[in-house]
């Protein structure tokens, strides 16, 4: 039996500021964690947030990445510059960005080599939306978000994280049940398995997002394969992300 560290990411998504930054740095200075956890805040911020680096064991995350290494592509951010910067892991294909920003499967695949290359940690985002539910291809969406997100991905003993955020669970308030959010995760377990083999699948992180909240926290975690949480709405309430942090 692989034990997987847990792993709790907030991402700040487009909110934040320096007040938020202060007020992380004074709830998190000091406390100790059993898991991993890791702070997204948009990239202007990140700089400023690495100061917490110095008197927290917080790691710092990105919220995207670019495909690209260097060159001109106006707006972009190089995995090279994160880990430069000191970040430790990179969001990749949150729905947000699928439906906003048109991200593909493809696309996904060359950031996913792109920052293992860098050696940060790529959190690749998969769900399905409503619609896909309810007409029953919620493993067929994931598969496919699976096969092509990480299609010819060598691991060779690098880490890999992914996030199942079902779209229709992400600031709904409805977030899934702890037992639907398990046997997802088991489905994409097995996926994964098939990619890269059972000693990879066993060591893969699968975290779950989609209102995460410090009320159903604990549930969420003790399923067997959900290996920690990804939290949008409630991580901009420090108080209650360390709550949330602290069942972790
Ligand atoms: O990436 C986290 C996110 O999409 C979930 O958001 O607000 O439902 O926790 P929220």
């Amino acid at each position: 039996i692989v034990n997987r560290k847990p792993i709790v990411i907030a991402n700040w998504k487009l909110n934040g500021g320096l007040d938020l930054i202060c007020m992380s740095l004074a709830s998190f200075i000091g406390k100790q964690f059993d898991g991993t956890i890791a702070i997204c805040p948009p990239y202007i911020y990140m700089r400023d947030m690495m100061a917490f680096l110095k008197f927290s064991e917080l790691l710092i995350g990105s919220q995207n990445v670019s495909r690209f290494e260097s060159g001109a592509y106006t707006g972009e951010t190089s995995a090279q510059m994160l880990k430069e910067a000191g970040c430790s892991l990179c969001l990749i294909g949150h729905s947000e960005r699928r439906a906003m920003f048109n991200e593909s499967n493809e696309g996904c695949c060359i950031k996913v080599a792109t920052a293992l290359n860098h050696n940060l940690l790529p959190v690749l985002c998969i769900g399905e939306s409503q619609a896909e539910k309810d007409a029953g291809k919620t493993s067929a969406v994931l598969s496919s978000q699976l096969t092509q997100g990480l299609a010819n991905i060598a691991l060779k003993g690098r880490d890999l994280c992914i996030a199942y955020e079902p779209v229709w669970a992400i600031g709904t308030g409805l977030s899934a049940s702890p037992e639907r959010a398990q046997h997802v995760h088991e489905i994409i377990r097995n996926e994964l398995t098939s990619l890269f083999g059972i000693a990879d699948a066993e060591r893969i992180r699968i975290v779950y997002g989609g209102s995460v909240n410090k009320g159903n926290t604990a549930q969420l975690l003790q399923q067997k394969d959900i290996d920690g949480l990804l939290v949008g709405g409630a991580s901009l309430d420090t108080e209650h992300f360390l709550a949330i942090c602290q069942q972790a």
